[in-house]
């Protein structure tokens, strides 16, 4: 299926267009299953998104059946969970402590472990068990894109590229001289809706080599949902040079 590139006016309404989709995705999977997957990005485009969900003030967050809802992390940085480079520190900040949810529902990578290695290996098990799969189907992951065509820590170069097995590795960045925890292009690729969210001037060059350029050059092209939906949501500043406009 080819994917379905939404391009919205600024940075807010890019923002509230991936709330009201994650508003639309939870409510179909609570209404098929009782509950719904999510694994969260990381990074700072999402912030918004995450804060306009948490904001009972907003449209978002009455319609979203927090009681229902499984957060996961699609990657992690190898520092603990209050460190100012914590994925799971931004979106706790800025929607988990403001929101009914129960610690049960949120799971985070343990980014603090010594052994990155031993996180993987604990999130994988977390997710084959979560699940009751060994290959985990998300009702919805949210992802960015980098400069350098990463997404989630798929880092271009890396052997986490390569990973066909595990749900969850931990490869060395070289340009970042640290581990990072990730998903896995199986897993993530396993999932029923994938969405994009990139804004931003300094975005606009690597998304057009991304959508308009040849395939397989950047790990966020080998984002294709195997039985799913794809989709980028960008903004304008972002979208300067895509040819299909
Ligand atoms: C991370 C993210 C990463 C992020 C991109 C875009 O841990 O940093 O998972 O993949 O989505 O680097 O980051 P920005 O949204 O900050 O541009």
């Amino acid at each position: 299926m080819k994917p379905s590139i939404e391009i919205l006016s600024d940075p807010e309404q890019l923002a509230r267009a991936a709330a009201q989709r994650i508003v639309v995705h939870s409510k179909a999977a609570v209404s098929k299953n009782g509950t719904v997957t999510i694994a969260l990005s990381g990074g700072s485009t999402p912030k918004r998104l995450y804060e306009l969900l948490a904001n009972a003030d907003e449209e978002f967050f009455s319609q979203i059946s927090w009681d229902q809802v499984q957060f996961f992390w699609t990657d992690e940085r190898h520092v603990g969970p209050d460190h100012p480079d914590s994925n799971y520190r931004m979106v706790n900040e800025a929607m988990l402590s403001k929101v009914p949810i129960e610690s049960a529902q949120v799971h985070r990578m343990l980014g603090e472990l010594t052994d990155p290695n031993e996180a993987a290996h604990r999130y994988d098990s977390l997710l084959k068990k979560t699940f009751d799969s060994e290959l985990p189907r998300f009702d919805l992951v949210l992802l960015g894109l980098g400069n350098d065509g990463h997404t989630a820590s798929l880092f271009p170069g890396t052997t986490a590229l390569l990973e066909q097995h595990q749900l969850v590795t931990a490869p060395w960045v070289e340009k970042l001289n640290s581990h990072r925890l990730t998903m896995t292009l199986p897993l993530l690729n396993n999932a029923a809706t994938i969405v994009f969210l990139v804004s931003g001037s300094e975005k606009a060059d690597i998304l057009t080599q991304v959508l308009d350029g040849p395939p397989s050059q950047f790990p966020a092209q080998l984002i294709n949902p195997v039985n799913g939906q794809l989709t980028w949501l960008v903004d304008r500043a972002a979208a300067t040079n895509l040819t299909l406009q």
